[in-house]
């Protein structure tokens, strides 16, 4: 069986199994969505947000992409973020990163000629490098100066993400969401906090909106 055929199948499967267990859940879920939480992660196909943290459909709104990045003129992200946000006004958002990232470790090397577009993506996480080259090149082995950088792309997105007309609209007036970064480890199956900004985080003042209400 072909991958692609494996996956209609399971799908028919899947289905019917839930219809079993309750009679109406598609005709439940397909009224509206309601989820708690915006997910933020890599487009790694080993780290789903819903089967990793044991989730329903309708539980997290989802967005990834290489990296787990949030830049500040890629609409689509944006776009997720201000919907997440400002129309089903979400309470958490959670960026996720990875260990053995290979956008992260990928970004520490040099560019590739046959990656022209990609080589464009990782340029931030490049810059994330260049922000903390220190403390990563402090670290004794090329596995942990990769490790950190995973953390530390999470902790910059998590700032990025606070410097947005939409997050500080949102913690202006309606004092939420919470910004959680996590890190993923692909060898225990574990999700990590590493950062959390509450609405009452003091934005640096180059990057605060001077009354965010008026936006
Ligand atoms: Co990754």
């Amino acid at each position: 069986m072909r991958p692609f055929e494996k996956l209609l199948l399971e799908n028919k499967a899947w289905a019917e199994e839930k219809i079993s267990k309750e009679p109406d859940y598609f005709k439940r879920l397909a009224k509206e969505q309601t989820p708690g939480v915006l997910w933020i992660g890599c487009s790694d196909s080993r780290v789903p947000a819903e089967i990793i943290t044991n989730a329903e459909p309708g539980e997290i709104f989802v967005h990834r992409n290489i990296a787990n990045q949030i830049i500040t003129t890629d609409f689509n992200s944006l776009s997720v973020i201000q919907f997440a946000v400002s129309v089903l006004k979400v309470k958490h958002v959670i960026v996720c990163g990875h260990y053995n990232c290979g956008g992260i470790k990928a970004a520490l090397e040099s560019q590739r000629a046959e990656l022209a577009l990609v080589n464009k993506w990782l340029m931030h996480v490049k810059d994330v490098y260049r922000l903390h080259q220190d403390e990563i090149e402090r670290q004794p082995t090329a596995e942990a100066r990769a490790a950190r950088l995973v953390e530390l792309n999470v902790i910059e997105q998590i700032y990025s993400l606070a410097h947005t007309s939409i997050i500080q609209q949102a913690w202006k007036t309606e004092r939420r969401p919470a910004l959680h970064g996590w890190v993923y480890g692909l060898d225990n199956g574990i999700l990590n906090d590493l950062i959390t900004l509450t609405p009452d985080h003091r934005i640096e003042s180059i990057y605060r909106y001077a009354d965010p209400s008026t936006i």
